[in-house]
């Protein structure tokens, strides 16, 4: 397992492996990895010669300087994870000035308005954030490959449009939700909830799939009203947002018209700790 903390031995290390003719694949992360980040990584260790890894907690995408300070972050327990799933990950784990020299901000990004819809309505900033970061890596690492969950789908649909408007030559994978027995999606953030909210967070999905069975008969409106209705059960939990989408553009959705693609997205506190989940609707 090598770990590079500067972007120069990096690339040096990365360009002998290319003229080699290896592909690279890159798993973009910030730590406290869970079995939903070494899925990602699984899918590109089967599809590429070389994988790298990054960790690195990125200040720019967060709008809480809370979450951030709060954001858990243990390297040595996240580099004996990677080694289960594949011995000779590469990690590159920089620090901020690595990243960000002395001006820690953002570039500004015109997503087409994907930016504008859900996360970006309630996290001011956010993928403006993202948008550096990951344009920086793929800047630094020249992969063949970059895998992101559709856990943050959002993001994936943000970062697919990044590369197509900045013409980067990196194909984009959108891989599936890993979910915990009680069907609650992965997180870095479930470590913070406490055992009571954590069992009980499993009904948000369930909430999800029952849309999914009702998207089509019921108008979107009322399955909307029903979920807010639903997760204003719960006194623990408090809904942030529940929207019914178009899968590509993002664009709430009045009703189900044929031949287009839906999903639903929410975001839910749990006590004070943000989850966000969403589902194919069809
Ligand atoms: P992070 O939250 O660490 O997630 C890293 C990648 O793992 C993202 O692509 C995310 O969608 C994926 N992921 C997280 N939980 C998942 C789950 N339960 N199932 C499948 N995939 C999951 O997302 C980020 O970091 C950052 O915004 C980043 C892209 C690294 C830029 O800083």
């Amino acid at each position: 397992m090598d770990i590079f903390h500067e972007r120069a031995s990096l690339r040096k290390e990365l360009h002998s492996l290319k003229n080699q003719g290896k592909t690279i694949g890159l798993v973009p992360t910030m730590g406290a990895l869970h079995q939903g980040h070494l899925s990602l990584v699984g899918q590109a260790a089967a599809e590429n010669d070389i994988v790298v890894v990054s960790i690195f907690v990125n200040p720019t995408q967060f709008d809480n300087k809370d979450d951030l300070s709060k954001y858990p972050r243990d390297l040595d327990r996240d580099i004996s994870l990677l080694h289960t799933v594949h011995p000779t990950i590469m990690i590159f784990a920089p620090d901020v000035a690595e990243i960000y020299t002395d001006d820690i901000s953002s570039s500004s990004f015109d997503f087409d308005g994907l930016e504008f819809q859900m996360e970006g309505r309630f996290r001011q900033g956010h993928f403006d954030g993202v948008g550096t970061v990951v344009k920086r890596l793929f800047e630094i690492i020249e992969p063949d490959h970059a895998y992101f969950g559709e856990k943050d789908y959002q993001q994936l649909q943000i970062i697919r449009t990044l590369v197509k408007k900045h013409k980067l030559p990196v194909s984009i994978h959108g891989c599936p939700i890993k979910r915990e027995e009680n069907g609650l999606a992965m997180s870095s953030r479930n470590e913070r909830l406490p055992d009571d909210l954590r069992n009980e967070a499993g009904f948000i999905y369930e909430i999800l799939k029952t849309s999914r069975a009702q998207f089509g008969t019921k108008s979107v409106q009322d399955i909307k009203t029903w979920i807010s209705d639903k997760v204003n059960e719960h006194p623990k939990f408090r809904l942030e947002y529940i929207e019914i989408a178009n899968a590509d553009t993002l664009i709430p959705a009045r009703q189900k018209e044929s031949g287009r693609k839906y999903r639903a997205f929410i975001a839910v506190y749990a006590g004070e700790v943000r989850l966000i989940d969403n589902i194919a609707l069809n």
